[in-house]
């Protein structure tokens, strides 16, 4: 039987964390790949991750690199590499140094592994997926971003703290992109079965949106030293497992869309079928007006966010 052969560029609080959740669950083989002068750090990472297994009970090989050989015929690519944001930066903040350090990591995965579906985290998500894509030159639905479900994970878990029931009952969707402007769907939120705005009014549901938009910030004001990294492994880990597994959930995540939701050619968060081959499907949502325009205004952020990129790149 195929193990599965998944890489994780940056070993760092995310991508360690993500090899854990990986291994645990049993989804394959997994490499820990970071720079040359960390020299010991994804190579004790993985050896300490792999001493978990007898006790978790998982038999994963985990293999600590700073070579991109050791990555070769990855399925799945998940990329962490880059710095994460201080208190009082935004995501955005991270544009300059990031794009740089993702454009260098998707011109070794085009050469290592150029069969696999890549995952990215890096921040700003929507920017940096699109450059993954741009410099990889995969066909886009082999490029895919971690976010939504982090976002969602944490709607759901404002919307089951207000009302004290358990997390597993609460669903929720969003859209847009990985920042201020995105759009959690009160339309697309409920708690078995039932619509969140039976169970919450309107200005309480207000007030957890806005704190789901703040999700990420509120937890950079509280660690100091960097950014949340135990719910966005989790969330990795799941569109991981989506596609080793071939489960074809339904999730959040950033897609390209062009026709899609009349975005025009972006990564942007929409709800995606994701599976053996990556994102195999977006779901067209039928959005309220006032969906629509939070989407629009998303997605003109995500717009002037590449096209700042776009031309720091050029400008190097
Ligand atoms: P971290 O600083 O703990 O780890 C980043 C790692 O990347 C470091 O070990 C660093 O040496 C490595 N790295 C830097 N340049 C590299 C290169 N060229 N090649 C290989 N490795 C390289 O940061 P953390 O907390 O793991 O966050 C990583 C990124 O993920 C940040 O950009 C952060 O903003 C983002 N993030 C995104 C989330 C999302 O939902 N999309 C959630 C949480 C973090
Ligand atoms: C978060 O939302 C930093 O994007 C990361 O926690």
């Amino acid at each position: 039987m195929h193990r599965a052969k998944i890489s994780i560029i940056g070993a760092g609080n995310v991508g360690a964390t993500t090899a854990l959740w990986c291994a645990a669950a049993q989804l394959g083989d997994i490499v820990l790949l970071d720079l040359p002068q960390t020299e010991g750090m994804p190579k004790g990472k993985a050896l300490d991750l792999r001493q978990a297994g007898p006790i978790v009970g998982f038999d994963a090989q985990l293999v600590g690199t700073t070579s991109y050989e050791d990555t070769a015929d990855s399925d799945v690519v998940v990329i962490t590499a880059g710095v994460p944001r201080k208190p009082g930066m935004s995501r955005d903040d991270l544009l300059a140094v990031n794009a740089q350090v993702v454009g260098e990591v998707a011109e070794q995965v085009r050469r290592t592994s150029p069969d696999a579906v890549v995952i990215v985290v890096s921040n700003p998500l929507d920017a940096m997926t699109y450059r993954a894509w741009q410099v990889t030159g995969f066909p886009p639905h082999r490029v895919v971003g971690q976010a939504g479900v982090l976002d969602a994970a944490r709607f759901r878990t404002f919307v089951a703290m207000e009302l004290g029931v358990s997390v597993e009952d609460v669903s929720a969707m969003l859209l847009g992109g990985h920042g201020d402007t995105m759009v959690p769907l009160i339309s697309c939120t409920s708690v078995s079965g039932i619509p969140v705005s039976q169970l919450l009014p309107p200005d309480r549901l207000q007030q957890i949106i806005q704190r789901t938009r703040d999700g990420g910030a509120e937890i950079v004001s509280l660690l100091k030293t960097g950014s949340a990294y135990y719910a966005p492994a989790a969330a990795t880990a799941q569109m991981v497992e989506a596609i080793v597994r071939d489960k074809k959930r339904l999730l959040p995540c950033a897609a390209y869309c062009d026709k899609e939701y009349g975005v025009g050619g972006l990564f942007v968060g929409v709800p995606v079928v994701l599976g053996a081959k990556g994102v195999e499907r977006i779901i067209q949502l039928e959005l309220t007006p006032g969906e629509q325009q939070a989407f629009r205004r998303s997605v003109e952020a995500v717009r002037e966010l590449i096209a700042r990129m776009d031309r720091l790149i050029e400008a190097v």
